[in-house]
């Protein structure tokens, strides 16, 4: 893989959120040494070059402070009922909206989900194909884990979709730390394509982590686009409002704010201090 220079370290992005290096421990590095087959010396050059390359692409937080690494998904308490249904259920699939380099794909396929039944849509394409450098995997998973360059902002029952012979097949999808990028009614919309990339039964599933607030409020970003950040009172009235539009009805298993993102380790200084990390999940009732 070609290696990129990283930005320059007197930009103002660099200051904020960019790390030069990382050491690579634990699940991660079991993933990549026993899934990809890197050699244990290669380890963290080569997920520092693949990081380096995707900071190129879009500077993400996630991406400047390497929190891919932090597999997020297979720490939270639905993963052992996820994965057990992936390996089980006859019609369980799993979709990852906004997957980037899809680290929690490999590790499901990893821990043994069967490649058959996990998915990727990733606006970017660039970062799919970053997934398959970092992974090493794109012979593996060919034919079997779709992972299309799709818009959840599009609707994905057009037959011009990326996803739209994905449509109507999942029975879980996450939306990984994704919502805030959105404004309120951006928000609406992902969840309603969403909801036609599911199965349309009773005990769906979507479920992810997104940058929260302790307010629940707008916040006019870079862009100058109000995207919204949830607190938990928010959060449960965007899914009110989802289902209402849809005329469907979700249990709200899990809304909260937590610690997650850097938030009390002095890594976020940049960011407005009364920011959270918002964790949910949501079950189909009807
Ligand atoms: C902050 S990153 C999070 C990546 C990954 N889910 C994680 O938790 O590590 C957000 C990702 O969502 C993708 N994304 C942004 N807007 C999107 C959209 N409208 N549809 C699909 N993916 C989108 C970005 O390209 C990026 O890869």
């Amino acid at each position: 893989m070609a290696s990129f220079a990283p930005p320059r370290a007197d930009s103002t992005i660099a200051q904020k959120w960019f790390e030069e290096s990382t050491s690579v421990d634990g699940e991660f590095r079991d993933l990549l040494e026993n899934y990809s087959h890197v050699s244990s010396d290669s380890v963290v050059p080569h997920v520092v070059n693949t990081r380096n390359a995707a900071w190129q692409i879009h500077p993400y937080p996630c991406l400047g402070q390497f929190r891919f690494l932090e597999l997020n998904l297979s720490h939270r308490d639905l993963y052992s009922r996820l994965l057990d249904d992936l390996k089980t259920q006859p019609d369980a699939r799993f979709l990852d909206i906004g997957c980037c380099l899809g680290q929690d794909l490999r590790k499901l396929i990893y821990d043994g989900a069967p490649p058959e039944r996990v998915a990727g849509a990733e606006l970017n394409g660039a970062f799919i194909d970053l997934g398959y450098e970092l992974f090493k995997d794109k012979k593996a998973l060919a034919g079997k884990t779709p992972i299309v360059s799709a818009n959840i902002l599009e609707d994905p029952s057009s037959p011009s979709s990326p996803l739209y012979s994905l449509a109507g097949t999942f029975s879980a999808v996450q939306l990984g730390m994704l919502l805030h990028l959105f404004t309120w009614e951006e928000q609406i919309t992902a969840f309603r394509y969403t909801l036609s990339l599911l199965r349309g039964n009773t005990g769906d599933r979507i479920f992810g982590q997104a940058t929260g607030h302790l307010d629940g409020t707008p916040t006019a970003s870079v862009s100058a686009r109000a995207t919204f950040k949830h607190n938990a009172d928010t959060f449960t009235k965007l899914v009110t409002e989802f289902g209402q539009t849809t005329n469907t009805s979700w249990k709200i298993v899990t809304a909260e704010l937590d610690n997650g993102l850097s938030v009390f380790d002095g890594k976020r200084t940049w960011d407005d201090p009364r920011t959270r990390r918002l964790v949910f999940e949501i079950e189909r009732e009807s």
